[in-house]
């Protein structure tokens, strides 16, 4: 008899870092994986060795998200969970004012996971209670709002406000969560100084890496119960 064919976790920003660290411990789990990635990095030929499915898309546009959309239906006809990663961090720009970063943040961290989350809404129905997903990455600045990355934390905020939307909208079969990390990598570009200040402004005082996350969005995976609800992943942030 041959293998059941096995419900694809889709991953959106699979190219690096937290995106990245995911896509890489699915697939250690055995599980099939749907990987979005812009630019095309060595860590792609990587995956794709390993067995993930990788598909180029840009969420610039609501053309190449609904196309994108469309690729993945073109793949399979049912998901497992739509984990939401792909994300870009934005400050406001020096200069006359035009609404450019707010147009772009409000494109990838907004239009992206709501058109996706409705085109593909009929590949997560059909399994039974509670038995998908969709996860959304968000932030601590949701909460506190940011003056250098105002535009990023207010479509964060919508991201954080369609997490309840979408739970509502698709329980008992779907469950909707949100994770909102605060620090969890550095940049390669950020110096010391920086680093200081970043690592003093939570109460754990540390760099916790992605198997913070990894762990979380397992339980999420595996909870039977949990939806509409924000995550955080700070440290203690709010207690300093
Ligand atoms: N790392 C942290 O400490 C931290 C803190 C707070 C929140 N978060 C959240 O956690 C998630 C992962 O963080 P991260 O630091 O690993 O993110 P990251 O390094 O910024 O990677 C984001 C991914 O999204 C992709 N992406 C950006 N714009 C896109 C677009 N227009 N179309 C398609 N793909 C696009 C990027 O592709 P390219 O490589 O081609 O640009 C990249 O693969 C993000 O949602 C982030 O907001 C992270």
């Amino acid at each position: 008899m041959g293998k059941t064919p096995q419900r694809p976790i889709l991953l959106t920003g699979g190219g690096r870092r937290i995106g990245l660290a995911l896509a890489h411990h699915f697939l250690a789990e055995k599980h099939d994986v749907i990987v979005s990635y812009r630019a095309r990095y060595p860590a792609i030929d990587v995956l794709e060795e390993m067995g993930a499915t990788c598909i180029q898309a840009d969420f610039s546009t609501d053309e190449g998200i609904l196309e994108f959309a469309a690729q993945v239906k073109a793949l399979t006809p049912t998901l497992r969970a739509i984990i939401h990663n792909a994300s870009a961090w934005q400050t406001e720009k020096a200069g006359p004012i035009s609404g450019e970063v707010i147009t772009e943040m409000m494109q990838v961290h907004v239009h992206a996971p709501y058109l996706i989350n409705l085109a593909l809404e009929p590949l997560l129905r059909g399994n039974g209670h509670a038995a998908s997903d969709i996860i959304h990455f968000t932030d601590y600045v949701v909460e506190r709002g940011s003056e250098k990355h105002i535009a990023y934390a207010a479509s964060k905020a919508a991201l954080d406000n369609m997490t309840r939307s979408f739970a509502r909208k698709l329980a008992p079969e779907v469950k909707v969560n949100a994770i909102a990390p605060s620090l969890i990598l550095f940049n390669e570009l950020d110096d010391a100084a920086y680093r200081q200040r970043a690592l003093n402004k939570s109460l754990m005082k540390t760099e916790p890496g992605e198997k913070e996350i990894i762990d979380l969005v397992d339980y999420l995976l595996t909870s039977c119960y949990v939806t509409g609800r924000s995550f955080p992943v700070d440290g203690g942030r709010h207690l300093r």
